[in-house]
C-alpha cells in the first residue's frame, strides 16, 4: 500500500462478532452479512474461523466464492492443521488471506508450553507454512499489549522474515489506554527490521470502554488496518465499532487526516442487519447507530438544531444512511408504498418476500393504528426469525392470566405434525414456556429473557429476546409482535429452532483460545 494516508478496515463481525455468547449466526444469515460489508467498502472481511466447525469451514468458503472486492480472511491458530483447513476455505476467493496467531505474552506462553525460543520456531514455521499456500499472510500477537516489549519486537521481526504481510497487535483483553496503544506501534515501527514493509493493524477490545479511542491512537502512530465489528460485537465487552472509527475519521480530518474505503451511508442498514441476526440490540444510546443518536429532546437542543442543525448535530443522520422520515403507514398503505419504505430502510426485497411481509403488515395495520418506521423494522426481524421451513412453528396460542391463576394451551407444527399442550404456570409466559417443553421436551437453560417496547402507546410492538444454552452452545431468538405473551413464545421456540440447527451442524463450539496449539 503506497497511500500512507489510507486506513484499511478489517471487519471481523463474523469472527470475533460471532464468538460472542449468543451471536450465532445461520449460514445464510453469515453470507447477507458479507455481501453488505462487501459492497460497503470493507477492506478486509474475516468471514470465520475454518477448523472451528463445519458449518464455520462452509460459511467461509460461500462468503469466500460469493465476495467481489473485499479480500476474505479466514482465521488459523498456529499449527499446519488449522492453517491447511483455513486455506481450503479462503483459497476460493479472488483475494484470499490466512490469518493465523499465537498468544505471545507470558500468560499465554504458559498455556501453550512453550517458552521464548520454542515460540520463535513455531512462529517462523506456521508462518512460512501460510506463506507458501498464499501471498497474503496477516499474523497476529494474541495478548500483545501484555506481552514483554523485548520480545514482541523479536516475534514481530520473525513472522516478518518468515512471510507475513500484516502484522496485528491486538489488545486481546481490553487492558490498554490511547498513549500505551500508539507508543507501542511506534516502538515496532521504529525497532524492527523490516517493519516499514509491512502493515500495522490494531484490533482492540472494549472492555473499558476504550477500544474506538485504542484503535484510533494506533493509526495516529502509523498502524494501518483497524480491526472492527459492526456494533461493536464481540466477546465480553465486544470489539472496536466499525462506525465509531469510521466516522471519527469523517468527521475529524483535521486531526486524523486519513481515509477508509467505506461508504458511510451503508452503516444504519447493517447496524440493524448485525442487530436481527445476532439477536444483540443496540442500547438507544450507542454512539452513531444508536435509537438516540440522533435525537433532540431538550428544548434548548431542538431550538438549535432547528435554526442551525450544525449547533448540536456534528454529523447528518444522512451520511449513515438514515434517509426515513417516520411518517406512519397504516392499513390503507399499499405494497408499493411498503416496498418503498422497507428500501428507505435499507431492505431489498424479492417478489416473494414483500408478499409474505405485506400479510404480515396488514395483520399489525388491523391491530394498530399507526406504523412507525421501528415496527417495520420488527416486521423484518419478526419474518426472519420463523420461516415455513422451521422446524417447530407456533400454530395458536391462548392465554388465561388474572388473579385466578395461570394457564397457557398451544399448538405447534413440530416437524410438520400439529401437537399441542394445556399447562399451568407461574405467570402466563412461565406457563407459556412449560407448554413448548411439554410439547418438545429440551434441556437448554434460559439465560436471557428481554421484552421491549418498539414504540410508544398501549398498542405497541414488542420485541422479545430469549437466550438459550444447551452443552455449551448459546443461541439468541428474537420475534416481535403487539401481543408480549405471543412474541414471546416465538423468540422461544427461535431459539429452540436455532438450537437444533447448531447441534446438528458439530460438537460443542470450539473455544478459540483455549484449544492446545499443538504443530
Ligand atoms: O483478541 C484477539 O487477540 C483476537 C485474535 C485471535 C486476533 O481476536
Ligand atoms: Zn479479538
Amino acid at each position: 500500500m503506497t497511500d500512507k494516508s489510507r486506513v484499511l478496515i478489517f471487519d471481523t463481525t463474523l469472527r470475533d462478532g460471532e464468538q460472542s455468547p449468543g451471536a450465532t449466526m445461520t449460514h445464510e444469515e453469515k453470507l447477507e452479512i458479507a455481501m453488505l460489508l462487501d459492497e460497503m467498502g470493507v477492506d478486509i472481511i474475516e468471514a470465520g474461523f475454518p477448523i472451528a466447525s463445519e458449518g464455520d469451514f462452509e460459511a467461509v468458503s460461500a462468503i469466500a466464492k460469493a465476495s467481489k472486492n473485499s479480500v476474505i480472511a479466514g482465521l488459523s491458530r498456529a499449527n499446519y492443521k488449522d492453517i491447511d483447513r483455513c486455506w481450503e476455505a479462503v483459497k476460493h476467493a479472488a483475494r484470499p488471506r490466512i490469518h493465523t496467531f499465537i498468544g505471545t505474552s507470558p500468560l499465554h506462553r504458559g498455556i501453550t508450553n512453550l517458552d521464548q525460543e520454542e515460540m520463535l520456531t513455531r512462529i517462523q514455521d506456521t508462518v512460512a507454512h501460510a506463506r507458501n499456500l498464499c501471498d497474503n499472510v496477516q499474523w497476529s500477537a494474541m495478548d500483545a499489549i501484555r506481552t514483554e516489549r523485548d520480545y514482541l519486537c523479536r516475534v514481530v521481526e520473525c513472522a516478518i522474515k518468515a512471510g507475513a504481510t500484516t502484522i496485528n497487535i491486538p489488545d486481546t483483553v481490553g487492558y490498554t489506554l490511547p498513549s500505551e496503544s500508539a507508543e507501542i506501534i511506534a516502538m515496532l515501527m521504529e525497532k524492527v527490521p523490516g517493519a516499514d514493509e509491512i502493515i500495522f493493524a490494531t484490533h482492540c477490545h472494549n472492555d473499558l470502554g476504550m477500544a474506538t479511542a485504542n484503535a484510533l491512537a494506533a493509526v495516529s502512530a502509523g498502524a494501518r488496518q483497524i480491526e472492527c465489528t459492526i456494533n461493536g460485537l464481540g466477546e465480553r465487552a465486544g470489539n472496536t465499532a466499525l462506525e465509531e472509527v469510521v466516522m471519527a475519521l469523517k468527521v475529524r480530518k483535521d486531526l486524523m487526516p486519513y481515509q477508509t474505503g467505506i461508504d458511510t451511508t451503508k452503516i444504519m442498514h447493517l447496524s440493524r442487519r448485525v442487530a436481527q441476526v445476532s439477536g444483540f440490540p443496540v442500547q438507544f444510546n450507542k454512539a452513531i447507530v444508536g435509537k438516540n443518536a440522533f435525537l433532540h429532546e431538550s428544548g434548548i437542543h431542538q431550538d438549535g438544531v432547528l435554526k442551525n442543525v450544525e449547533t448540536f448535530e456534528i454529523m447528518k443522520p444522512a451520511d449513515i444512511g438514515i434517509t426515513e422520515t417516520n411518517i406512519a403507514m397504516g392499513k390503507h398503505s399499499g405494497r408499493a408504498a411498503l416496498r418503498s419504505k422497507l428500501n428507505d430502510l435499507g431492505f431489498e426485497l424479492a417478489d416473494n418476500q414483500l408478499n409474505d411481509v405485506f400479510v404480515r403488515f396488514k395483520a399489525l395495520a388491523d391491530r394498530k393504528k399507526e406504523i412507525y418506521d421501528d415496527d417495520l423494522i420488527a416486521l423484518m426481524t419478526d419474518s426472519a426469525a420463523n420461516t415455513d421451513s422451521d422446524y417447530l412453528q407456533v400454530q395458536w396460542l391462548r392465554v388465561t392470566c388474572g388473579s385466578d391463576g395461570q394457564e397457557a394451551e398451544l399448538q405447534l407444527l413440530v416437524n410438520g405434525v400439529e401437537k399441542s399442550a394445556r399447562v399451568p404456570g407461574d405467570g402466563p409466559v412461565d406457563a407459556c414456556f412449560k407448554a413448548v417443553k411439554a410439547i418438545y421436551p429440551t434441556d437448554a437453560h434460559l439465560k436471557l429473557y428481554q421484552v421491549h417496547a418498539v414504540t410508544e402507546g398501549t398498542d405497541a410492538q414488542a420485541t422479545v429476546s430469549v437466550r438459550l444454552e444447551e452443552a455449551g452452545r448459546i443461541v439468541t431468538g428474537s420475534a416481535a409482535d403487539t401481543d408480549t405473551i405471543l412474541a414471546s413464545v416465538k423468540a422461544y421456540v427461535g431459539a429452540l429452532n436455532r438450537l437444533r440447527v447448531r447441534s446438528q451442524k458439530t460438537a460443542p463450539d470450539a473455544d478459540v483460545k483455549s484449544v492446545s496449539y499443538k504443530l
